[in-house]
């Protein structure tokens, strides 16, 4: 019988707070608990990511998440086999509240600490609660990023193709400031696009006519303000509230479904390139496993849309896809092997940019 190996995730590279435990024993894997202070409230009436005012609030939040994680798991920090904790990319300050916390309890407890590349956590959360093998063809769509990854292993990550302006998470967002919809805007457009005809309008694809996996939607975005310009009365339908069918807003309903299709629609198409790409290694068993992560991986249009054309993908579980905890937590019980010894652990930093990836795992 193996021993029972506990883990701690931390996670602030940008407006969510999250901390979790995981326990590990004979190859089962539990979250213990997963806690998470959101900022959307707080950020909605400034319409986006205030980076100062985030960083703020990680540092009123973290100390007593961390506090009550260890209870709700019911372990003491001395337990713990490492720390993880996201270090790039992000927004610095808000990244360097985590590594602090983190390096505290090192410093407490003597524990190693692992510097997690947040991209790679993402795409990695599909082993807390599913089985899939390497090699697989990861797609990461999030706030953040937009990435299509050859997984090879757990340390082999390779870009496929990427977006060359917004993310799709920023694409729903900056279309629901359109929309005069909140911040973040992808749940609530996903929501409102359930009582929608996706075929009612056309928006643009970017990148459409290049063979390759590079995505781009910020012509998107310009679309939909355009169209919103040359048609007024459509955004004076916006309901209210999301949680019920509103009546007279249908052309409103056709408009979300719409511009949300066309995101979907550039994903998919962008993904036929990507595996063309990867299925170039003839080595490779096929089909090849396909995972998706990252919050924009909720998107129940993306989900069957794509489960629909590809039996062999696999959705990272929607309360593991948002930022959180669990996903750091889980990085670091992969890697247990490549976590830095306490003291060397307290030289570890953060970096906003993604700039060399062989510093990170
Ligand atoms: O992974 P995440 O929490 O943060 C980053 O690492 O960026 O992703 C946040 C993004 C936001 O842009 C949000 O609008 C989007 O994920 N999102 C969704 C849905 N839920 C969250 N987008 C579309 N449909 C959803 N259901
Ligand atoms: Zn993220």
């Amino acid at each position: 019988m193996n021993k029972v190996k506990y883990f701690l995730g931390i996670e602030t590279s940008c407006d969510d707070t999250s901390v979790a435990i995981i326990k590990e024993h004979n190859e089962k894997v539990d979250v213990i608990s997963h806690l998470k202070f959101g900022q959307e409230e707080l950020l909605s009436k400034w319409g986006g990511v205030v980076p100062e005012i985030a960083a703020r609030n990680h540092l009123e939040k973290i100390t007593p998440l961390l506090k009550a994680s260890f209870e709700e798991a019911n372990i003491k920090p001395s337990q713990l086999e490492n720390i993880s904790v996201t270090t790039l990319p992000g927004l610095l300050g808000p990244l360097l509240t985590g590594v602090n916390a983190a390096k505290t309890l090192a410093l407490l407890y003597k524990k190693p600490v692992l510097a997690v590349n947040h991209l790679y956590a993402h795409l990695e959360a599909i082993h807390i609660d599913q089985k899939v093998s390497y090699p697989y063809l990861g797609l990461l769509v999030s706030g953040g990023h937009s990435i299509y990854f050859w997984v090879k292993s757990k340390d082999d990550f390779t870009v496929l193709g990427s977006t060359i302006d917004d993310a799709a998470g920023e694409a729903f967002d900056k279309g629901g400031k359109i929309l005069n919809l909140g911040y973040p805007a992808g749940h609530i457009i996903d929501k409102l696009a359930t009582w929608g005809e996706p075929k009612r309008f056309s928006f643009p694809i970017g990148l459409k006519s290049s063979a390759d996996a590079r995505l781009s939607f910020s012509g998107l975005k310009t679309a939909l303000r355009i169209f919103c310009e040359k048609n007024p009365k459509i955004l004076e339908q916006a309901p209210k509230q999301y949680s019920h069918f509103k009546q007279n807003a249908q052309d409103f309903y056709d408009l979300c479904a719409s511009y949300q299709q066309s995101i979907v629609d550039a994903l998919e198409l962008k993904l036929r390139y990507a595996l063309k790409k990867s299925n170039a290694n003839e080595s490779v068993k096929k089909p090849i496993p396909i995972v998706v992560g990252g919050g924009v991986a909720c998107n129940s249009a993306l989900r069957k849309n794509l489960a629909k054309k590809y039996p062999q993908i696999h959705f990272v579980t929607p309360k593991f896809c948002t930022d959180n905890g669990a996903m750091i937590a889980n990085y670091g019980r992969i890697h247990q092997n490549k976590a830095i010894e306490y003291p060397a652990c307290l030289h570890i930093d953060a970096r906003g940019r993604f700039i060399n990836k062989q510093d990170y795992l």
